[in-house]
């Protein structure tokens, strides 16, 4: 089966770092179809560049959050959700991609900031329905992890509302594409309650815990990890400007 990858990218001074390590994770996966969603008005050429360079197999789609779901910067990074326009609008393009109605695949919503081992991906390749396993580095944690007893998934080891109804991170899942196209409704949205983003997306495929298949040696392995880029600063940018009237030479890509 096909692993088709949704990532939603933000414009920021980090991006091109982080989304040259994630292509270059890519690269040394078989078989997969990146579908890379900037949260942008038009699609920036830095990541057309990259995603060209990148030899993958992709497809590259925009779409801007509109500014009262957008975090300031001075939020807290909880307040909004994140990617949520970006993950529906690859919901969107797969669905309608009719020529893969009857093919065998797998969808995975991959952040561009997470660090994915090659072995994730080997686990989610055969998925039923969808299959689940523990994230690192998250939740205020050393992880996060599905509650597994004989075999079956039977809650969720959280510190935070375990009681949702799919009590993991984006990272924690990946679903057979076939049930997308079969619930064409389950999607994302803006209006839910905070941490119920995964939730919303899972119940909408009519899922419950037995439909889920623990990975990763029955959830004890911690194969994906939700590390977050920290914010670079760039003070000295202004530093030099005052002190010389310019700074780094704005034509070299960062
Ligand atoms: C956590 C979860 O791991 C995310 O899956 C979830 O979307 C997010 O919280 C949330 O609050 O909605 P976190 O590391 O805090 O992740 O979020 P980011 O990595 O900053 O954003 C998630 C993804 O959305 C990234 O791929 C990022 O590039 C993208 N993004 C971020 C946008 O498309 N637009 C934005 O305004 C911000
Ligand atoms: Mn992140």
């Amino acid at each position: 089966p096909i692993i088709y990858i949704i990532t939603p990218t933000n414009i920021r001074a980090e991006q091109k770092a982080d989304l040259t390590r994630m292509s270059h994770t890519l690269k040394l996966v078989n078989n997969i179809h990146w579908i890379v969603v900037e949260d942008s008005e038009n699609k920036s050429s830095m990541v057309s560049r990259l995603l060209e360079r990148s030899g993958l197999n992709y497809t590259h789609l925009n779409v801007l959050t509109p500014p009262q779901f957008k975090m300031a910067s001075k939020d807290p990074n909880w307040l909004k959700p994140r990617g949520v326009l970006q993950r529906n609008a690859g919901l969107d393009w797969l669905r309608n991609q009719k020529r893969f109605l009857a093919e065998q695949g797998v969808l995975y919503f991959a952040d561009d900031d997470n660090t994915y081992s090659l072995d994730i991906f080997q686990e989610m390749r055969y998925t039923q329905k969808v299959s689940v396993w523990p994230v690192g580095l998250v939740g205020y944690l050393r992880y996060e992890r599905p509650v597994v007893k004989n075999r079956k998934v039977v809650g969720w080891f959280t510190a935070w509302k375990p009681d949702r109804p799919f009590a993991m991170d984006m990272a924690g899942f990946a679903v057979n594409v076939q049930l997308v196209h079969k619930y064409p409704e389950a999607k994302f949205s803006n209006e839910v309650q905070r941490g119920y983003q995964e939730s919303t997306f899972l119940t909408g495929l009519k899922l419950t815990l037995d439909d889920l298949e623990p990975r990763a040696n029955m959830c004890t392995e911690v194969l994906v990890w939700h590390t977050r880029t920290e914010k670079s600063s760039m003070k000295n940018e202004d530093k030099l400007m005052k002190k010389y009237g310019k700074a780094t030479n704005p034509k070299i890509e960062v």
